[in-house]
């Protein structure tokens, strides 16, 4: 078997590599080890910046977003009894978020290969990938997929970047010392906009889906399991945390998924290697606070695209060469902010006194500043270079 692209891996990077290669009239193949079942149904985060959403209509699969998915013009920082509204329309005008989760992206592009005839292989087993120098392919179950270039879009735990010899890739890493339990419940949102709660329990956030689905966050330490949670506690744990301002009540319902996601930073350098080139998780990790995971995914796979077009158009290779260069740039702004809104907004155990005076001062400067505000809602938004 052979085809241009051999894609490992349908999360969101994946899948969107696929879509938009076939738009050029490139042919690949994606191989995920899950079930489609299982892809679809993996509740992840759902902050989409306006560039992701722009790629998505301009792809032809954002028909459905524009639909259901939820403009945000604003986000608040709600700290010391107060709540703080960060003005997007005000600071960046213009931009603005959309909320819609990345399952639902995941089904929307699923959907759109398979009508387009796109050859999705789900349940793939053994994917190993060789001769990544030249002439490189890829086996799984018994099968052999001969191809031009190798795309690793198989998150965080897959196997393309180990299958890069040892001393190529520099690792940049910071781990932190706590986990988020995320929830999803069935009632309406009590915040019209998403809430960043910073307190001396820990950090909180309050996001959503739909006008009937609530999407909740807790920091958490960092061995936490979702069975230490039952739904009581993490009510409780909510409300206390987030019913810190005069007249906010947290309306509760039906708790519909939960599960712990581990915080981490996580780089390498370069993302390519031969013919293998990495795109998204599987290249780098933002913690979640700042909502970059899946916006970068899409950026790294607009670039590849670009790069692999003029590649198969006439051979040229200067934008392949470039690629890792070329994301690198946006993934370390995002790593930046990422790592900036974490220990902005959450408890460390190793804080004094004097550690938390120096986040509630910035928190102060950033929602009074006009300046600082600004520098948060343009990299909320995707700060574009
Ligand atoms: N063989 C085949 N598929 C694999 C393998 C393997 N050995 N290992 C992992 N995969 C699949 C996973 O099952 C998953 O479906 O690769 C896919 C990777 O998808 P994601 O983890 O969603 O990563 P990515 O597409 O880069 O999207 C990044 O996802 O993790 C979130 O917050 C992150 O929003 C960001 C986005
Ligand atoms: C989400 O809705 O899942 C979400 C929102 C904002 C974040 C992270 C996750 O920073």
């Amino acid at each position: 078997m052979r085809t241009q692209v051999g894609i490992i891996g349908a999360g969101p990077a994946g899948l969107l590599l696929s879509h938009l290669l076939h738009l050029r009239g490139i042919s690949s193949v994606v191989l995920e080890r899950r079930s489609r079942d299982y892809v679809e149904r993996r509740v992840r985060a759902g902050v989409l910046e306006q560039g992701t959403v722009d790629t998505l209509v301009a792809a032809g699969v954002g028909e459905r977003m524009l639909r259901e998915g939820l403009p945000h013009h604003g986000i608040e920082l709600r700290y010391g009894g107060a709540g703080h509204r960060i003005p997007f329309e005000k600071l960046v005008p213009g931009r603005a978020i959309t909320v819609y989760g990345q399952q639902e992206v995941v089904k929307d592009l699923i959907a759109a290969r398979l009508e387009a005839g796109g050859d999705l292989r789900f349940e793939v087993e053994d994917v190993a990938l060789h001769s990544l120098e030249d002439r490189p392919y890829l086996t799984f179950g018994g099968e052999r997929l001969d191809c031009d270039v190798i795309a690793g879009c198989d998150g965080f735990h897959g196997v393309s970047r180990p299958a890069v010899p040892e001393g190529v890739l520099t690792t940049y890493e910071r781990e932190y010392p706590f986990a988020w339990l995320g929830i999803l419940a069935q009632v309406a949102p009590s915040s019209e906009e998403l809430i960043y709660a910073r307190g001396e329990r820990g950090f909180a956030l309050h996001s959503m889906r739909s006008p009937t689905l609530s999407r909740f966050y807790l920091q958490v330490p960092p061995d936490a399991v979702a069975e230490d949670w039952p739904d009581g506690r993490v009510w409780d744990e909510l409300k206390a945390r987030l019913e810190t301002v005069p007249g906010f009540t947290l309306a509760t319902g039906e708790i519909v998924e939960k599960s712990v996601t581990p915080m981490r930073s996580y780089v390498v350098e370069p993302m390519q290697y031969g013919r293998l080139y990495l795109a998204g998780d599987a290249a780098h990790i933002v913690p979640p606070t700042g909502a970059k995971g899946l916006n970068l995914a899409v950026a790294d796979v607009r670039v590849l695209t670009e790069a692999l077009a003029a590649y198969f158009r006439d051979g040229s290779a200067g934008l392949l060469d470039g690629y890792s260069a070329a994301c690198l740039k946006r993934v370390w702004r995002a790593q930046h902010f990422s790592w900036w809104m974490t220990t902005l907004l959450h408890t460390f155990d190793s804080d004094d006194a004097y550690g938390r005076r120096l986040q509630l001062s910035y928190l102060d400067y950033v929602t009074s500043s006009e300046a600082a505000a600004t520098t948060l809602a343009e990299n909320y938004v995707g700060y574009e270079w």
